[in-house]
């Protein structure tokens, strides 16, 4: 069985969440009311209160995750939270719909290609301006060893220094908003921007 599968019924007892550097993380995705959230490796939902918070009680949010026995878990939790619950690899299947915000926490170094991965979510899943967080509320060196401590149950990359992974994201073509890595946190946010045509080719079409 996978890993989060086999996790699924225990995690959230085994695992402790700040809830200060969660609000703090999160707030880089600067949500607003109404904005519409894919949550990307939602576990057993651990942000969806606090993305539902800011988003306000009518805004879809769609919840993914490739574990049945998660989204199990995040589903039983939050019934009645108007949260689509999509079972998802996000590295082979492609999702649909467009969405404000896209939130990607503790999951990123779960990805074996994750920069294509990235790159396809911002391009099929975003509306021009709209926002993909990849985030983490630990610092890169504690992830890399607890990562490498399970590293026979579960596939895990080490998280690149921060500045090192944007130049990757850059390099083709992605657009970094802000990024940054602390004791405490690790986040990058990427925005999808619209391709505005030069002055010649719109004389040329219109
Ligand atoms: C470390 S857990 C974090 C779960 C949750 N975000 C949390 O912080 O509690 C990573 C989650 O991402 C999911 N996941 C990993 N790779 C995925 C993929 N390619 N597509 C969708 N979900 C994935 C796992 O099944 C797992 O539930």
């Amino acid at each position: 069985m996978n890993f989060f599968d086999e996790m699924a019924g225990v995690w959230n007892k085994t695992c402790r969440y700040d809830t200060g550097r969660i609000e703090k993380v999160l707030s880089v995705l600067q949500l607003k009311q109404g904005d519409t959230v894919l949550d990307i490796g939602t576990g057993t939902g651990v942000m969806i209160p606090f993305i539902r918070e800011q988003v306000g009680h009518y805004a879809p949010i769609v919840a993914v995750d490739s574990s049945e026995k998660m989204l199990r878990e995040a589903s039983l939790r939050f019934p009645n939270a108007g949260v689509s619950f999509v079972r998802a690899d996000v590295e082979r299947d492609r999702l649909g719909g467009r969405f404000n915000a896209i939130l990607l926490y503790s999951v990123f170094p779960h990805f074996r290609y994750p920069v294509d991965t990235i790159a396809r979510l911002v391009t099929d899943n975003l509306y021009c301006g709209g926002r993909l967080l990849i985030a983490h509320s630990q610092s890169r060196e504690q992830l890399n060893e607890m990562h490498k401590r399970i590293s026979d149950k579960v596939f895990a990359r080490n998280l690149l220094p921060v500045a090192e992974q944007v130049a990757q994201f850059t390099e083709i073509g992605l657009s970094v908003a802000s990024f940054d890595e602390t004791d405490e946190y690790y986040y990058i946010l990427l925005q999808r921007v619209g391709r505005k045509l030069g002055a010649s080719v719109a004389d040329a079409i219109y």
